[in-house]
């Protein structure tokens, strides 16, 4: 069985919160929240500010994805305003260890993610250590892009690695992930799905979009 993150980068920001708890209650199992800093990505999103907004209105995992340049700068903030993990990418922490210590340290969750151009392997020598390895399924910036299509390799390609080193370590899918191509990463291997415009951008509204990648994941 797949878990169901939605992404809140296409959520209405004007209810956030009232769109967040929807989505919980369909059945969602984590919120993922977008971090962008303009240069790692050209695109500016949001800060700790957020999750301290959301933190009191539900008590699912805050996963915040940190698509910045200096990561290790941004952690404790994050943790401080209630995320539960924190997702970085091994393009800008080659050598992550002492941060994946750090967080430990602190009684926290990290995750480490590879942006499509980067191949999978480099996360080979860091997966027992790690709660979840993210494979972009776009490149990182924008949502409502396509999924790129040499992704199932690599979701498949990743998933023996983790099987490999540490099964317990999540295989999370980020980026146009929709009903069809769900079913595409989950076959590939996938276990977490991050969902931004097929929820959020569903007509029939974000309730009835989780319930039904929840009944795909389900299978
Ligand atoms: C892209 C972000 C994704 C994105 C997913 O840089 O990491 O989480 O918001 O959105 P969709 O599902 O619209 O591709
Ligand atoms: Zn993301």
């Amino acid at each position: 069985m797949a878990l169901i993150a939605p992404s809140i980068l296409n959520a209405d920001f004007s209810r956030l919160g009232e769109q967040v708890v929807e989505t919980v209650r369909a059945g969602a199992d984590r919120i993922h929240i977008d971090v962008m800093d303009g240069h790692f990505v050209p695109n500016l999103s949001m800060g700790p500010i957020v999750v301290k907004g959301l933190r009191p209105v539900v008590a699912v995992p805050l996963e915040v994805h940190l698509m910045v340049t200096d990561p290790a700068m941004f952690i404790e903030p994050f943790f401080r305003a209630g995320a539960d993990s924190v997702i970085v990418h091994q393009e800008v922490v080659p050598e992550p260890m002492p941060l994946i210590e750090k967080v430990h340290a602190a009684g926290k969750k990290i995750g480490l993610a590879v942006k499509p151009d980067t191949p999978v392997e480099v996360l080979e020598p860091f997966l027992k250590h790690i709660y979840l390895a993210l494979c972009m399924t776009v490149q990182p910036g924008f949502g409502g892009q396509s999924f790129l299509p040499e992704s199932p390799a690599r979701i498949r390609k990743l998933r023996e690695l983790i099987n490999k080193h540490n099964p317990n370590c999540e295989l999370e899918v980020d980026g146009g992930i929709d009903k069809e191509t769900a079913r595409t990463a989950i076959e590939a291997g996938a276990n977490v799905l991050v969902v931004g415009t097929g929820i959020f951008g569903d007509p029939a509204g974000p309730a009835e979009a989780v319930q039904a990648l929840r009944s795909i994941a389900s299978c």
